[in-house]
């Protein structure tokens, strides 16, 4: 079995790959959220040593883009848009229908780390609405009975690997 890679040497990894410096800032960023899902702390302070970086430029950056989290995250995000071409056309309904099924209001977690809920502006796809983006799949013309289907298949996929 081959043993877990702690969160400082995956970082070293990360910053390594992309060769330190300010300009790799997000590269690194968005590698290490796609590695454990959030920026970890020590993530950061681990990059900002790598790139010889002051911690505070780091956090400007992981803090400037809302597309970074610093709060842990389920293994699958979920989110609803909610820009007016989605909002006409039920994003709200759906909104509530992904809080009863999944048992959490947006920017939580579930208790199993399995999801976590976010609303967005427009996603680009408005002709689809409404839209829900879990990970990076779009699903379009969302309805309630389609939200139930969703999470069992990823639940099932889940299951399965
Ligand atoms: S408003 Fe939802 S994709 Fe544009």
């Amino acid at each position: 079995m081959t043993k877990p890679i702690s969160v400082a040497a995956k970082t070293r990894q990360i910053v390594k790959k992309h060769g330190g410096g300010k300009s790799a800032m997000i590269a690194v960023l968005q590698d290490i959220q796609e590695a454990f899902n959030y920026l970890p702390k020590e993530a950061l302070k681990t990059a900002a040593k790598a790139m010889n970086v002051p911690m505070s430029r780091v956090y400007e950056a992981a803090t400037f883009y809302t597309a970074f989290s610093l709060k842990p995250r389920g293994k699958h995000i979920v989110k609803i848009c909610k820009g007016t071409a989605c909002h006409v056309r039920g994003a709200a309904i759906l909104q509530d229908r992904f809080e009863t099924t999944l048992g959490i209001k947006p920017g939580q977690t579930t208790a199993d780390g399995n999801f976590s809920l976010e609303t967005v502006n427009c996603v680009g796809a408005c002709a689809l609405g409404p839209v829900v983006v879990i990970n990076a799949d779009y699903h379009g013309q969302v309805t309630i009975n389609k939200v139930d289907k969703i999470i069992k298949k990823i639940n099932e996929e889940g299951a399965q690997s």
